[in-house]
């Protein structure tokens, strides 16, 4: 069921004393393609989704953050002027953007909170991204901040890299805080520029299938493939060293440095110059309405996250799989992945086959239930009341 406000508005009152505050919302994201390329300085085709976190706010007059986790059932308080701040990870976030809010000048004072999401938790759908977006949005507007939507985005990337160790890239954040409702998103993450894509595939349905394996970036593998990245820009600068990411890095300049790098460092950034391309070639086909080209070059991703990025799992591989069987234009991982949702793009009228093939399949291997998401393309963060 969907989250509204009065789900919200109802646990505030009830937790701080028959008062009200703001109520401000902000989304999850979804990927159409290009992935772990925002922190190589590549291309990225996001967009927002309906499902997102819904946080009343109101400012105590103290010094303290008093926030009530709604779905969780927990209560934390804990000072702006704690160094530490909480470990508890929900909490955590909040925080790390109030701290990083702090540093770029606003004049974050106390608060009382109370929010809940929908967004699965651990479905590469950007849950921690949508908490951190809101919460920024959130004081940008309540303390007289002025700044600007990337600047907030960075914010929430900060929070990560800083407060939680995850040196994630810069797409959740800012899908989440510059969605716009029926459109996706191209954004550069060298230069930050970016274009809104309007969703027009009218035979076409985009679904999310969810393993419901949970993925956790928290001490994952994922840095690891950061480093792998990094790696490499790292050998190619002894003969590039204008080079900063593998954005400006070439298939030649992978070639020569094959015998300086671990192979699994080379086919890692070998993936990545693939999808910095794949992102170029599905610009250009949503331009032309060819969808059936956008849906291979998924089929591309998945192929190069599983053997090469190796951040798939059976499971994620098997629903590509039924896709693929199903005849379904384009299957793959989504998001950071090591489990969570596959993202698929759909022909109207193979749609219900493919559902009930992939429930039954699924359920039949694993003896556990996938859940189906139909994707609807929403706005960004935004107040939803006073
Ligand atoms: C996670 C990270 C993003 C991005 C994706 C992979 O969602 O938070 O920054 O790297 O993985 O594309």
């Amino acid at each position: 069921m969907k989250l509204t406000i009065d789900d919200v508005r109802s646990r505030f009152i009830k937790h701080f004393n028959g008062t009200t505050g703001t109520v401000y919302t902000a989304p999850g994201r979804i990927n159409l393609i290009g992935e772990h390329t925002d922190y190589n300085g590549g291309f990225v085709f996001p967009g927002a989704v309906e499902q997102g976190i819904i946080a009343e706010i109101k400012p105590n007059g103290t010094r303290m953050i008093r926030a009530y986790s709604i779905d969780l059932k927990d209560y934390y308080e804990f000072s702006l002027d704690d160094d530490k701040g909480p470990r508890a990870s929900h909490f955590r976030y909040i925080f790390g953007v109030a701290k990083e809010m702090i540093k770029l000048g606003v004049k974050v004072e106390g608060f009382d909170a109370a929010f809940a999401g929908d967004v699965p938790q651990g479905s590469g759908m950007s849950s921690s991204a949508a908490l951190e977006s809101c919460f920024a949005y959130a004081l940008n507007d309540l303390f007289g901040g002025n700044i600007d939507l990337m600047t907030l985005a960075k914010v929430g990337l900060n929070t990560e890299h800083e407060y939680l160790g995850i040196k994630c890239g810069i797409m959740d954040q800012f899908a989440s805080l510059h969605g716009k409702k029926n459109n996706l998103m191209r954004l550069d993450c060298r230069s930050g520029e970016f274009q809104y894509f309007p969703w027009l595939a009218k035979d076409y349905k985009l679904v999310l299938v969810n393993s419901c394996v949970k993925h956790t970036l928290v001490g994952s593998p994922y840095n690891d493939r950061r480093n792998s990245c990094e790696n490499v820009v790292n050998a190619i600068k002894s003969f590039k060293p204008e080079a900063e990411s593998l954005r400006d890095c070439t298939e030649e300049d992978l070639e020569n440095v094959a015998d300086k790098v671990s192979e699994t460092d080379f086919k890692r950034a070998k993936f990545v110059l693939g999808e910095i391309n794949r992102v170029l070639a599905v610009s250009d086909a949503l331009e032309k309405e060819d969808y059936e080209t956008v849906g291979e070059k998924m089929y591309e991703t998945h192929d190069g996250l599983s053997k090469d990025y190796e951040v798939s799992c059976e499971e994620l591989d098997f629903l590509v799989d039924i896709a693929r069987d199903c005849g379904v234009s384009g299957s793959r991982i989504m998001g950071g992945g090591f489990g969570g949702c596959t993202i698929n793009l759909v022909q109207k009228d193979l749609y219900r086959n493919f559902i009930d093939k992939v429930k039954e399949q699924y359920n039949a291997k694993f003896n556990t239930e996938c859940k189906i998401i139909d994707v609807v393309i929403g706005d960004g963060a935004r107040k939803l009341s006073d």
